[in-house]
């Protein structure tokens, strides 16, 4: 039987208490309903108003007063990787910088040998646990990232792998290219040809397989320059697809303003960004994604400029940054905290990066990312009443379940 067939029943979750949108009145706490009917929410109110015939027809799942949020969504994750390097943490605390770990073959270079060595199955088995542990967070959407390849296949094989990684569980799965990450060891004496081979081979072989969603870079004097980024934006502009930017990390390289000429969906980390970065990110609506998890593991004292962005209205996303080297964290909760105490977010700025101004790190504001008629029944459901919850416990399992496009699971 098709879809069509089938006259779907409707799904009521009552007595909830929902996180509405900004600016949208909520119902009053414990008593909200949400309809939700093939796979996407179609109202919201007050479950005292349900009418009779609807409830009689539909599903009622009774939250019990519990917290409703949208499906969180994890933007940006470097999810799918081979191996550790608690190795060279252990180095960092005895002093090591992370550029001189880099410098001796380790950093990025490590995590890039243990991805060519192993097969699509082993990086699916190897992200799977990783992927497990966001979901029992309440994600819904994660955003993984390519960029331990750094060749041709082994770049394929990695997206093939997150492809893979969306199949097997339910979550939706956005990847990013990110061939632009570091130039491979074996490329050092020729990194123009790198570059070249990354525009006019990897990308568009990646795009034309369908497995990439947007275009990513690392613009740090440890990674690549500006007209490297601009060579790799511009590909992507004639593939059509959007880019991100890993930005002022490290140091204040202009990436925020060269991310919002391109006016890219997001950039990242935005630690050394200045004020003239966030204005012009504002101009472009170009996300700010903030990544607390490796700003703690680095011990990084610069801090991103929140008030800048606030000032500016720039939206702000809160991500885990999950990769093997800056930072291994897989709760999304934790990363709110750490958002929360490190760079002064707000409880419902918290919330919002998780939820709306992360869905726009996507490109997916339409589809994710609220609770709102239209959009996609991607539902969070706490065992918790208010969301300042959600932020202030350190490593609790707070997700009662997880409902994604309309079906419950309990991951
Ligand atoms: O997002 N900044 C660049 N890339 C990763 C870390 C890369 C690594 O050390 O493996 C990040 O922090
Ligand atoms: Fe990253």
């Amino acid at each position: 039987m098709t879809d069509i067939d089938t006259p779907s029943r409707p799904t009521i979750w009552t007595n909830a208490t929902l996180l509405a949108p900004a600016g949208v009145a909520a119902p009053a706490p414990g008593r909200g309903a949400l309809v939700a009917e093939a796979g996407r929410i179609v109202a919201l109110g007050d479950t005292a108003d349900l009418p009779a015939t609807l409830l009689a027809r539909a599903e009622v799942v009774d939250c019990g007063g519990r917290l409703v949020t949208p499906g969180l969504i994890d933007c940006h994750t470097h999810l799918v990787h081979a191996g550790d390097r608690a190795d060279e943490f252990e180095r960092r605390l005895a002093g090591a910088s992370y550029a001189e770990i880099a410098a001796a073959g380790g950093g990025i270079m490590a995590s890039v040998r243990a991805v060519r060595a192993a097969d699509e199955d082993a990086l699916v088995a190897a992200a799977l646990p990783r992927l497990d542990r966001l979901a029992a967070d309440g994600v819904t959407t994660v955003e993984m990232k390519s960029g331990y390849g750094l060749d041709l296949d082994a770049e394929l094989r990695m997206l093939a792998a997150a492809r893979r990684l969306g199949r097997e569980r339910p979550v939706r799965v956005v990847t990013s290219f990110l061939g632009a990450h570091a130039v491979p060891a074996e490329r050092r004496d020729d990194r123009a040809a790198y570059v070249r081979d990354v525009v006019e081979r990897m990308l568009p072989a990646v795009a034309a397989a369908g497995l990439a969603d947007a275009v990513d870079a690392f613009l740090e004097t440890v990674a690549f320059d500006e007209a490297e980024v601009r060579a790799v934006f511009d590909a992507a502009r004639r593939l059509g697809l959007p880019v991100k930017l890993h930005a002022d990390q490290l140091s204040d390289g202009g990436g925020a303003a060269l991310a919002a000429a391109y006016g890219a969906l997001s950039a990242d980390h935005l630690e050394y960004t200045g004020e003239a970065g966030a204005a012009a990110m504002a101009k472009a609506g170009t996300v700010a994604v903030l990544l607390p998890g490796a700003y703690y593991l680095l011990r990084e004292t610069r801090r991103p400029p929140v008030e800048a962005f606030r000032r500016h209205g720039v939206p702000m996303a809160v991500a885990t940054d999950c990769n093997p080297g800056t930072s291994p964290l897989t709760s999304l909760l934790f990363a709110m905290n750490m958002a929360a105490t490190l760079f002064g977010l707000t409880v419902a700025e918290c919330l919002d990066g998780v939820t709306t101004a992360a869905a726009r790190a996507l490109g997916l504001s339409a589809e994710i990312g609220a609770l709102e008629p239209g959009k996609r029944a991607d539902l969070a459901i706490w065992n918790a009443t208010r969301p300042a919850e959600l932020v202030y416990h350190l490593g609790a399992d707070l997700l009662h379940s997880r409902v994604f496009g309309g079906r419950a699971d309990r991951p």
